[in-house]
Order: structure tokens, then C-alpha cells, then sequence
């Protein structure tokens, strides 16, 4: 079972689940060739991300020099207590009710975009759909101009390139060329836009973000940057790839497709089914900060954690029968927006969008299949989504 690296779940997740499963039985907690200790189960995965003052999410300093570090300082990067005044500032903006004020105008994008492909039989969902989607809505949380917004697909698409050729359990970034130069860009135009906010301010995201004081201070260049960034690029891939999941989940799951087609107050739990069985993100590291022990492993300060979301998904500890999609699985404590003080600021986001792309497609289509050559799924570690899903359809 030692491998060198995890698979990825480019086959669809079936041989990293199936070693996520063998580690779990034989292993739970595991040290790599490079040093990191790897945990499998859910109860360890959820007790690193309780504890920030031992495992740190500041896991940034491996950066380049001449590349903006979009890490640094970012929300999802910076430890308590900072973290917490910080998170303060976006909060509000986050939670069920703010968000929930955003669905007219998730539906008027949604139907936007599924009328591009109305009457045609066969269509990709990533491109159609589920990538523009997310995209856009941060977009315009962010208050960026409706001209701009192809720039911010651009950089959100180099951030998936970054992601990509990094490994697991490495903390280091590998940014090419082409990525380097679509960060530099995307600083810049962040800052024009955050000073544009600073002389004209408006109810937008950004405004909160000029106009905010941690400990009595503004956040600098560098702050605003990474935080704008970090909205972009944690809820972009993500979103795209629950969507693409959730559709995938559905035309693999027939009974439960037809139950929530029966009743769609039931789809809320179909997507936290998805969220459990295929999290977008199936991993997060964490730095030690203070040696100490997990298990039988001594971590030393410095070393990495790598926590498994999706191995404590299938956890047959806390999950029964964890294999089966279970659409009235309940209670379902999955960990695929994580745990902790990190747990995801977006999650009532990113499920409304989800909730809303899946009931506009049972409006619309009777039936939904894979066509051409199937979904195509990323080949990246700590990714879990479809970078490709041609659908054949059947009008309702
Ligand atoms: C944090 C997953 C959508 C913004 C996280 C974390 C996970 C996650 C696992 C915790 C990372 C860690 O502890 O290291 C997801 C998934 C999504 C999603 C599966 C699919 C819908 C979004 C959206 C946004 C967003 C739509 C914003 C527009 C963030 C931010 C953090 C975060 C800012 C850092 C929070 C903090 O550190 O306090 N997300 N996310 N996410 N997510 Fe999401």
C-alpha cells in the first residue's frame, strides 16, 4: 500500500477510494516518503482541523519571490486571532440570509446560460454551465464589471494550471511562466479596482474590503489582493466541480434522480450526498507548529499534515454502508467544506448555486446522459471534479 503518490482521481475516483479504504483498514495514520504524516480516518481528520495552535494553515511561505503570493494573508492561509477579525469582515456577506437575497439573480444566470444550449441534444456541461456560473457570481459579489469578467475566467483558469502540477503533501507552488504573468495581471487589475472603491464606494465586496480596519489598520496591497484571489479561486474550481459532480451523481444514481424529480425538497440532501461521496476538494495541509504526537507518529514543528476530507467521507466508522449514495443519509457529518474555524465561508453559496443549476435542469430536461467519450475528470491531487462532461439530453 505505500505508494510514492496518491492516485488522482483522473478514473473517476475508483482507485483513489479504493486505497483510500486499504490505508484506512491498514494504515490510518501514515507517514509519506517526504516526511508528511497522511490521516484517513474521520476522527482525525476532524480533530487537525479543530486544533489551528497546533496545525497551522499558514502554509504560504513556500511562495516564489516574483510572483504575487496570493497565499499570504489570505483567509483561508492566515492562524487565530487574526484570522478571526479578518473572517469578520466578509462574514456577513456569507451567511444563508445575505445569500439566499442572491437567488433571482443565480436563476436569471443559470437560464441564461442553459438557454445557450436550448434544443441542442448534445452539449458540455463544464463549459456551458458550471464553469461560467461560479465565475460569475464572484464576479459580481466583487463588483467587477460585466466587460472584465472574461479576464477573471483567464486567471481563474491559471490558478487551476497551478494547482494542478502541485503535488501532494508539498507545500511548494509551481507556477509556470504563463501563470506567473496571469497573477501579476490579476494584481494589478485587483488594486485599480480596490482603489476605484476606495473613491466611488458601493455595497459590493470590494468596498467591505477597502473600507475595513483590522486591529485599527487597513489591510494592505498584498491583504486585499490575496483575499479577493482566495474568493476567486476557493469558489470557483469548487463550485464547478459540485456542479459537475452533482450531475454525474445523478445520472449514476437513477432511484435517487427520480426521487428528488418527485420531490425536490429532497435535492438539498441529494447535494450533500455529492458533497460526501465526491468532495471537490479531497484533501488540506496543514503546517505543525508545535511537535507532537498523532497516534504513534511523532510530527515535528515544521512538518506537514496531510488531512483526507474525502477518505473521512467514507470512513465506515462514522458512515454506514459509506459506498452507497444515500440520498436520506441522516444525520451526514461529511467534511467536504472542511472543520473548524476554516469550514468553508461559501458553502451557502456554493450549495444555493448547485441547488438552483440542478432544479433548472429537471425543469428543463426529462433525462441526461454522459455522451461523446464520457466525463473527463481532473488529474490533479486534492482535486475530485470533471474538467469535461458532454451531455446527451431529453427535453422535459
Ligand atoms: C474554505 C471547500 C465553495 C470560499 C474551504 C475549505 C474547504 C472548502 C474544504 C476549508 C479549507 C481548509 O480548511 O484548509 C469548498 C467546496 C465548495 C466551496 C467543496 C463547493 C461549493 C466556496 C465558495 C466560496 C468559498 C463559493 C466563496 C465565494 C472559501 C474561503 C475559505 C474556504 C474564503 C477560507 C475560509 C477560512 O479560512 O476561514 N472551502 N468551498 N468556497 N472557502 Fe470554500
Amino acid at each position: 500500500t505505500a505508494l510514492q503518490q496518491p492516485p488522482t482521481t483522473v478514473d473517476g475516483g475508483r482507485r483513489l477510494l479504493s486505497w483510500l479504504t486499504t490505508m484506512r483498514r491498514d494504515q490510518p495514520i501514515w507517514r509519506d516518503d517526504t516526511g508528511s504524516v497522511h490521516v484517513f480516518r474521520h476522527r482525525e481528520v476532524a480533530a487537525v482541523l479543530s486544533d489551528p495552535a497546533t496545525f497551522s494553515s499558514d502554509v504560504s511561505q513556500a511562495a516564489p519571490d516574483d510572483v504575487p503570493n496570493f497565499v499570504e494573508g489570505s483567509l483561508a492561509a492566515t492562524d487565530p486571532p487574526r484570522h478571526r477579525k479578518l473572517r469578520r469582515i466578509v462574514s456577513e456577506a456569507f451567511t444563508p440570509k445575505t445569500v439566499a437575497e442572491l437567488q433571482p439573480r443565480i436563476v436569471e444566470l443559470t437560464t441564461e446560460l442553459l438557454d445557450e444550449v436550448a434544443g441542442r441534444a448534445e452539449w458540455d456541461f463544464v463549459e456551458t454551465l458550471s464553469n461560467p456560473l461560479p465565475v460569475t457570481v464572484i464576479a459580481e459579489l466583487l463588483g467587477i464589471p460585466v466587460a472584465d469578467q472574461p479576464k477573471f475566467r483567464r486567471w481563474a483558469e491559471a490558478a487551476i494550471t497551478a494547482t494542478n502540477e502541485a503535488q501532494v503533501g508539498e507545500a511548494e507552488f509551481h507556477i509556470n511562466d504563463w501563470v506567473a504573468e496571469q497573477l501579476r495581471e490579476m494584481q494589478d487589475y485587483l488594486l485599480s479596482h480596490a482603489k476605484r472603491r476606495l473613491d466611488d464606494p458601493t455595497g459590493d465586496l470590494m468596498t467591505r474590503l477597502v473600507t475595513a480596519e483590522v486591529d485599527g489598520e487597513k489591510l494592505t496591497d498584498n491583504e486585499l489582493f490575496s483575499f479577493a484571489a482566495d474568493l476567486l479561486f476557493a469558489g470557483h474550481i469548487t463550485t464547478t466541480m459540485l456542479l459537475g459532480n452533482s450531475v454525474v451523481a445523478a445520472h449514476e444514481n437513477p432511484e435517487a434522480l427520480a426521487e428528488i424529480r418527485a420531490d425536490r425538497s429532497r435535492v438539498p440532501m441529494f447535494i450533500e450526498e455529492v458533497l460526501r461521496t465526491r468532495p471537490p476538494i479531497t484533501l488540506t495541509n496543514r503546517l505543525v507548529r508545535q511537535g507532537t504526537r498523532i497516534g504513534e507518529f511523532d510530527v515535528r514543528e515544521g512538518g506537514m499534515v496531510v488531512a483526507w476530507l474525502l477518505s473521512g467521507n467514507h470512513d465506515e466508522e462514522k458512515f454506514s454502508e459509506p459506498e452507497v449514495f444515500d440520498l436520506h443519509r441522516d444525520p451526514n457529518p461529511h467534511l467536504a467544506f472542511g472543520h473548524g474555524i476554516h469550514f468553508c465561508i461559501g458553502a451557502p453559496l456554493g450549495r444555493l448555486e448547485t441547488r438552483i443549476a440542478l432544479n433548472l435542469l429537471l425543469d428543463r430536461y426529462q433525462g441526461w446522459g454522459p455522451a461523446g467519450e464520457g466525463p473527463v475528470f481532473h488529474d490533479a491531487g486534492g482535486l475530485f471534479g470533471v474538467s469535461q462532461l458532454r451531455l446527451a439530453t431529453t427535453p422535459a
